[in-house]
């Protein structure tokens, strides 16, 4: 334990002598099998999945990390059966109820992506409550991708824009990549320096799609509940070994 503790330590200073990613975006994955494989309810990796959640979300504050983005609940998991989904409505309002009085006083901004109008009342009324009570605090940003699909962003970006367009706020001429990503949920936001995917697929899953154009990607086979400050560090470390070109030589 104590050997584990050094090296986490000594990864931690080396990993503070790098360039460290502004924004790391992550995708919360493989909670289920986690718990499957315990013979425990997939439910129960959700909630080992905060725990998770907390662990980078303090160790990428003690780094100085501008922004984390997490994939908590995508367009597509109304699909999982209505038991799984009403947990899934319920685990914000859990989190933040336990969490937000420590997160207000960390000095973190609590932000939201995805359509809300679309989730239950309670839902709106915990992550409203939690952005309202941090947006005037000026630390890390926390921005949690809620009902959430990479291409319904997009889709909505170009009405926003076709909106400002007809009604004479906006010339199409006027329309840059800039312009468009200002149009995005995330138009407060860099672009992610790095992306994490735990539990070992190689896909993007509709996440950040325009955003993750020059983003660097990382990948375990490790799942979400099993993930600490050890794989977030070894993630960045990895990271500030490679060589971002954005298409330059
Ligand atoms: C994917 O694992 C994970 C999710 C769909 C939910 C992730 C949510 C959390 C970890 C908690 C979110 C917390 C807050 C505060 C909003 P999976 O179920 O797809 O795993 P599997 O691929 O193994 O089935």
């Amino acid at each position: 334990m104590k050997k584990l503790q050094n090296r986490e330590e000594e990864l931690f200073q080396e990993v503070l002598k790098g360039k460290l990613p502004e924004h790391v975006a992550i995708i919360m994955d493989g909670n289920g099998r986690w718990a499957q494989k315990r013979g425990l309810p997939r439910l129960a990796g959700h909630r080992a999945g905060i725990i998770s959640l907390k662990k980078v979300v303090a160790c990428a504050q003690e780094l100085g990390i501008k922004v984390i983005t997490l994939y908590a609940f995508s367009t597509e998991n109304w699909k999982r059966p209505r038991r799984e989904v009403d947990f899934l409505m319920r685990l914000p309002g859990e989190y933040l109820q336990k969490e937000l009085g420590s997160l207000i006083e960390k000095n973190i901004i609590i932000k939201i992506m995805g359509d809300l109008n679309g989730v239950p009342e309670f839902t709106q009324k915990a992550i409203k409550q939690a952005v309202e009570a941090t947006q005037q605090n000026t630390g890390m940003v926390l921005n949690f991708a809620f009902n959430y699909g990479g291409r319904t962003e997009i889709v909505n970006t170009v009405k926003r824009i076709a909106k400002d367009v007809f009604e004479g706020r906006l010339r199409w001429n006027e329309i840059t990549e800039k312009v468009f990503a200002n149009y995005l949920d995330t138009g407060f936001l860099p672009d992610p320096d790095l992306l994490i995917r735990p539990s070992g697929e190689l896909r993007i899953s509709n996440f950040l799609l325009w955003q993750l154009a020059y983003t660097e990607l990382w990948f375990t086979k490790v799942m979400w509940p099993d993930f600490n400050k050890m794989y977030f560090l070894k993630a960045i470390k990895d990271y500030q070994k490679r060589e971002r070109r954005f298409g330059g030589i």
